[in-house]
């Protein structure tokens, strides 16, 4: 379900080496993060706005033809598409790229456009995740649910069945991260629908008990406590990812406790007000209002998500924590994080995962879908809404994306980092110290380090020596570490591959990230590359534990 993997022969294209001495083809095994430093300058970038012009293209086709690689559209939806990065532009900011269909036939409904209102439904999982970040903090992701909201714990207890869920085990986290095992609240099940369609029914008829139990009651606070709390486990807490809209309702209840505020002015005080949201709204009309209660233009939701990834509101370690998965699903390219779907994209199944980090959302008539991709520091928001067929499936739209976007950023990574990076770089005080970098020009991930000399000896066979692979075999990349500063001095971490080595029965495993840092002189890492960056190119390279000293790259090389 959305975003298919995608291909292209330039990405990822493997290694192959003779089939005689391996069953699978040799993959480098990069960690994980981007593989090149992150682009920048989409704006002006002549490859990044050929892949624009041309996502111009197909989605001006599926328009026009309702169908491509992706499968049908339906003719009824109206869409907003909005791509963006954290890097400051100097474009029509917030965006990196728009696009909006109105569908035809739609009268008196007016042009979709950046401020075209949406209901962004389950959307709104991740503005009260965020806002518990905010207001919370992550240490509170430990605390079990009844610590905050205790009422829970008397609905259970007075259920007195051996199955119900046990608040004191269920954390915060857990509900934020689909981990609860607790069900979905779902008042819109029309018993007499339900009724008439398979027959009698035996559960337990409790309209008349609670006015949580009907859309037609009205719920409060209380109520719905009493009503939920009593529910079955579905799950013990922490087994296995199923999706709960609850689980965002007590999530916000317990965020009230601990900041001693409504959501509403919470969420007012810390994210819309801060970020000037002013076409975002809060419709707090049932208790399921932190699950689903946002409505939202196209040009808020990119400021929103462009300042999430930019961590302008959390500290930059706590949003890098909060784009971490927290448990697999049973599909190796799906996996959950808080409320994240995360989707791995790669080109093959050895190939660097690149990871997608999800929200969708449905609300009556409105669909929504958006990415956060923070490989690249980039992103997209997708909002749509079909008054005649219903909430669309938007899996097609974040396909077009996805395939049309992900390789361009990633060739636009290469590129940058083949002008900024690779070439000669030679010492002006010792004899015969030279140092090689090169891209592989497959594709293929980090900077590949293919001569090293120093004072005339063959550092890269020692290299090689040191991790007990042949020099001929040595793959020895250097992959971009973020500990540095960002064009100023630029850290790279090298890392050592057996090109020959035999792929584990087929799947082979990724394993340099435990190689990191370990080769040392004096307790500095052999694996530190650092270059100094002039007007976004490097000028030199210092291994700082070795001492071949400053080595200045040759111009024009
Ligand atoms: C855009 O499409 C043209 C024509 O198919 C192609 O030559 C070009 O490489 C594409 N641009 C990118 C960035 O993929
Ligand atoms: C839609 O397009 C795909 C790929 O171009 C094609 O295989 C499929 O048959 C088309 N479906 C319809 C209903 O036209
Ligand atoms: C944006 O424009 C301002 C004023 O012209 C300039 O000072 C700034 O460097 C520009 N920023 C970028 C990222 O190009
Ligand atoms: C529930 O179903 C009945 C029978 O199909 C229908 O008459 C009624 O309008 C439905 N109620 C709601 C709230 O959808
Ligand atoms: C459930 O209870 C309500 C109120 O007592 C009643 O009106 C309704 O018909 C019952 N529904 C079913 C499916 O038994
Ligand atoms: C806030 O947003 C509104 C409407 O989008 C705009 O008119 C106003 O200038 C913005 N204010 C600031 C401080 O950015
Ligand atoms: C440097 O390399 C040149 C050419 O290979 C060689 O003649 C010279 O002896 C080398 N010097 C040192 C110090 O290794």
């Amino acid at each position: 379900m959305a975003l298919k993997a995608f291909s292209s022969s330039l990405l990822f294209f493997s290694i192959a080496k003779p089939a005689s001495t391996q069953d699978v083809p040799f993959s480098p095994c990069p960690l994980l993060g981007p593989r090149f430093p992150v682009p920048t300058k989409l704006a002006t970038s002549p490859i990044f706005q050929s892949g624009l012009h041309n996502l111009t293209q197909v989605l001006d086709d599926y328009v026009t033809n309702l169908n491509g690689t992706f499968g049908p559209i339906s003719s009824s939806t109206s869409f907003s598409i909005t791509l963006f990065s954290t890097e400051e532009t100097n474009s029509s900011q917030p965006f990196l790229y728009e696009y909006h269909h109105t569908a035809p036939g739609t009268l008196g409904t007016p042009k979709a456009d950046a401020n075209s209102v949406y209901e962004i439904g389950d959307l709104t999982t991740l503005f009260t995740t965020w806002l518990f970040l905010i207001e919370a903090g992550e240490h509170h992701w430990t605390d079990p649910v009844s610590r905050w909201v205790p009422e829970l714990v008397d609905s259970a207890q007075n259920k007195g069945s051996g199955f119900a869920v046990d608040w004191d085990a269920v954390t915060l986290g857990d509900l934020a991260g689909h981990l609860g095992g607790i069900g979905w609240y779902a008042p819109s099940d029309n018993s007499s629908d339900i009724a008439s369609l398979l027959g009698d029914l035996t559960y337990k008829n409790d309209t008349d008990v609670s006015p949580c139990a009907s859309r037609e009651g009205i719920c409060d606070r209380t109520e719905f406590l009493a009503y939920f709390g009593s529910r079955d486990a579905i799950f013990t807490p922490g087994s296995t990812p199923i999706f709960s809209n609850a689980a965002f309702i007590i999530l916000a209840y317990a965020l009230e406790s601990i900041a001693g505020q409504p959501y509403a002015t919470l969420l007012e005080r810390s994210i819309l007000r801060p970020l000037n949201l002013t076409q975002t709204s809060y419709l707090p009309s049932t208790v399921e209002a932190p699950f689903n209660g946002l409505a939202s233009t196209p040009h808020d939701l990119t400021t929103a998500l462009t300042h999430l990834l930019r961590s302008t509101l959390l500290p930059h370690p706590t949003t890098r924590r909060w784009l971490k998965p927290t448990s697999h699903t049973s599909n190796l390219v799906n996996a959950v994080g808080r409320p994240w779907e995360i989707y791995s994209l790669s080109a093959t199944p050895i190939s660097p995962v690149i990871p997608v980090y999800q929200v969708r959302g449905n609300a009556g008539v409105s669909a929504s879908h958006t990415g956060l991709v923070p490989d690249y520091g980039a992103g997209f928001v997708i909002l749509a809404t079909d008054a005649t067929a219903g909430s669309p499936d938007l899996n097609a739209h974040a396909d077009i994306l996805a395939s049309g976007i992900v390789p361009v950023l990633e060739r636009t990574a290469i590129a940058q980092a083949a002008a900024a990076f690779a070439g000669t770089y030679v010492s002006a005080s010792r004899e015969n110290t030279t140092l090689v970098v090169a891209l592989a020009g497959d594709g293929s991930p980090g900077l590949s380090v293919l001569k090293f000399l120093s004072g005339g000896r063959d550092v890269r066979a020692g290299y090689a020596a040191l991790n007990g692979i042949a020099p001929d075999d040595l793959s020895f990349r250097l992959y971009p570490s973020d500990a540095g500063r960002r064009g100023v001095r630029e850290v790279f971490r090298a890392s050592f591959q057996d090109s020959a080595a035999l792929g584990d029965a087929g799947t082979p495993t990724c394993e340099t990230w435990r190689g990191v840092n370990r080769l040392q002189v004096g307790g500095r890492g052999l694996d530190e590359f650092v270059f100094g960056m002039e007007g976004g190119v490097a000028v030199d390279v210092v291994v700082p534990a070795f001492g071949a000293g400053r080595l200045e790259r040759k111009r024009g090389v």
